[in-house]
């Protein structure tokens, strides 16, 4: 096929190989840990100096469990860079002095961590520059009240904007991420967000529009799309309703979805007969609407990532 096919396919770029000579990693405190991969931050040095890296290894050797990890640093390979995506730095790969067998995929460092947590952290202090009106007013509160406000409405709209910018470019090269939540983005020193997490992405090979996976890998059902959970159908349209979700997150500072909810065939059901999240206590109805596009049952009538970040540039330029 074409270009886009091969890149996927292309040998591991030894280019990125890093001499674990180079690499200290602190293995006592982990930054974060998903079912089969583990976070540590670390130090890499360079000519230029030493950095703070963070590196994902896997929890054992499990075979199955490296390739999942060898597969996703192709994956971020093959996608390449973007400003809100965490970027690859390089990787161990090969057992250079036999002491390991372990596999190191080296990332930005992002200093303030998950969002999820960092929203959850300053609810308290959380300023709604909504309020009843439904528009951004930022002139009404002293810039010192402002200052003691950590988060505020702007920031989850610029932080939407940056998601949809990197949702936006994943799906210019045919990548469906998979798992779309807040958990999966993580705010760097600047306060940008970065998309994290490639062990669910996938590669649109064919242009069936579609993938499936292995129906025994357990998934993340209060952001699936009915398609993905039913049919395993994961697509460009199922990651929008799984941003749907997330932006529910956002504007409700990190409640978990559906928080009452337990899941049984019941769930598709009523997600069927039009069930839907509430507006968010922190989004206007225009906001709301749009993540109740993002819901719709037929993929192809949801929102694509372009038009998402016209709808949020709108907000943006309001701001000063
Ligand atoms: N947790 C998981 N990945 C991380 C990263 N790249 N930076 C900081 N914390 C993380």
């Amino acid at each position: 096929g074409d270009g886009v096919t091969k890149a996927i396919y292309h040998p591991y770029d030894k280019t990125f190989e890093i001499n674990p000579d180079d690499l200290l990693i602190d293995f006592q405190s982990p930054l974060g840990q998903g079912q089969f991969g583990v976070v540590f931050q670390g130090k890499l040095q360079t000519k230029q100096g030493t950095h703070p890296v963070a590196v994902k290894t896997t929890k054992d050797s499990d075979v199955n469990h490296l390739r999942s990890l060898l597969s996703e640093i192709k994956i971020i390979m093959y996608i390449g860079k973007h400003e809100n995506i965490v970027n690859l730095i390089g990787a161990v790969t090969r057992d250079l002095k036999k002491r390991t067998r372990d596999v190191y995929v080296v990332v930005e460092y992002c200093q303030f961590g998950c969002l999820e947590e960092h929203l959850r952290t300053h609810r308290g202090t959380f300023f709604d520059e909504f309020g009843v009106s439904g528009v951004i007013r930022s002139a009404s509160r002293s810039s010192y009240v402002r200052l003691q406000c950590v988060v505020k409405t702007s920031d989850l709209i610029i932080w939407a904007y940056q998601i949809i910018s990197a949702m936006e470019y994943l799906a210019s090269k045919n990548v469906v991420h998979g798992d779309v939540a807040l958990r999966n983005m993580l705010l760097d020193a600047n306060q940008v967000v970065k998309i994290t997490d490639f062990g669910l992405s996938k590669h649109i090979y064919t242009q069936t529009q579609y993938v499936t996976t292995k129906k025994d890998t357990p998934v993340p059902w209060r952001w699936l799309a009915p398609e993905a959970l039913s049919d395993n159908i994961f697509s460009l349209q199922s990651d929008v309703w799984s941003f749907g979700v997330l932006l529910y997150e956002l504007f409700t500072l990190a409640e978990l979805p559906y928080a009452v909810v337990t899941y049984n065939d019941e769930f598709l059901r009523l997600i069927g007969n039009g069930f839907r999240l509430n507006q968010p206590l922190y989004a206007n109805t225009e906001i709301y609407a749009m993540m109740r596009e993002c819901w719709r049952l037929d993929p192809k009538e949801r929102p694509n990532f372009t038009s998402l970040k016209h709808f949020f540039h709108q907000f943006l330029r309001m701001q000063h």
